[in-house]
């Protein structure tokens, strides 16, 4: 399975500063081959990351869309508009989103739904808070959060998705979580997955571990069998420490 990279940049980065970081990264860029690599930058600098990524290989990221076409949603991003800076994936249900700004399961399967029919790869974030996971909820609150964002999906979606399994307590906290329970999480979502839409389809689908990543410690979660990928925080503000993270993970697994 191919290794899916990518950097969300959050409320960081004005145009400026995305400029220079798309040609910082773009040095590196023959050391990146056979990973996906992305970067997922705030609206307002999705031009700069579109021209400063023009004939590369790393591709662009949104954060965030509504699951509406159009209409009056004011403050709202639909997805074509995402598409016109050459947007070709878009985090979903980010732990930020539902937990500062009350995004729900339900909103976020509508906007999965609606990424898909516009032909963007949703990463669908999920992962429990540090209480869920203390009253033994982790497994509960992954297959509440993935059954929803699943419903009114195709078995052929699965080529399209990602899913980012980012435990809340993991997140920005230098806390990151063990293998073993990235593991654990990475191939509940398989089990799941596999349920819904038989074993096969269940194949197409990509993983990805996010909290606390970096150059340090990829390399343990991408020798996992079912982990494909890294959503990346903080380490992923600096060109030089993604790129770091980006040869590491190829690394661990090259041999
Ligand atoms: P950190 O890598 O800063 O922990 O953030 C993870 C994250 O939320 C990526 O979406």
């Amino acid at each position: 399975m191919k290794l899916i990279i990518a950097a969300n940049w959050k409320m960081h980065k004005t145009a400026a500063a995305t400029a220079a970081f798309c040609q910082a990264l773009r040095r590196d860029e023959a050391l990146f081959e056979g990973v996906d690599v992305l970067v997922c930058p705030p609206f307002t600098s999705l031009p700069a990351a579109s021209a400063g990524l023009e004939g590369s290989t790393i591709k662009i990221g949104a954060q965030n869309m509504h699951s509406e076409e159009k209409g009056a949603y004011t403050g709202e991003i639909a997805a074509a508009m995402l598409v016109e800076f050459g947007v070709r994936y878009v985090i979903i249900g980010h732990s930020e989103r539902r937990h500062l700004m009350g995004e729900t399961d339900q909103q976020v399967s509508l906007k999965v739904r609606a990424a898909l029919a516009t032909g963007l790869q949703p990463i669908l974030c999920l992962g429990e808070t540090e209480s869920e996971r203390e009253q033994g909820q982790t497994a509960a609150v992954i297959k509440r959060q993935l059954t929803a964002a699943l419903e009114g999906l195709a078995a052929k979606d699965l080529l399209s998705l990602v899913v980012a399994y980012e435990p809340v307590w993991a997140i920005g906290t230098g806390k990151a979580a063990s293998a073993d329970d990235a593991e654990d999480a990475a191939a509940l979502v398989y089990r799941l997955a596999a349920e819904h839409f038989g074993a096969e389809s269940a194949k197409g689908l990509r993983v990805q571990y996010g909290g606390s990543v970096k150059a340090e410690n990829i390399g343990s979660y991408m020798a996992l069998p079912s982990v494909s990928g890294a959503l990346v925080g903080g380490a992923s503000l600096e060109a030089e420490s993604f790129s770091a993270l980006i040869q590491a993970a190829r690394k661990a697994v090259l041999h």
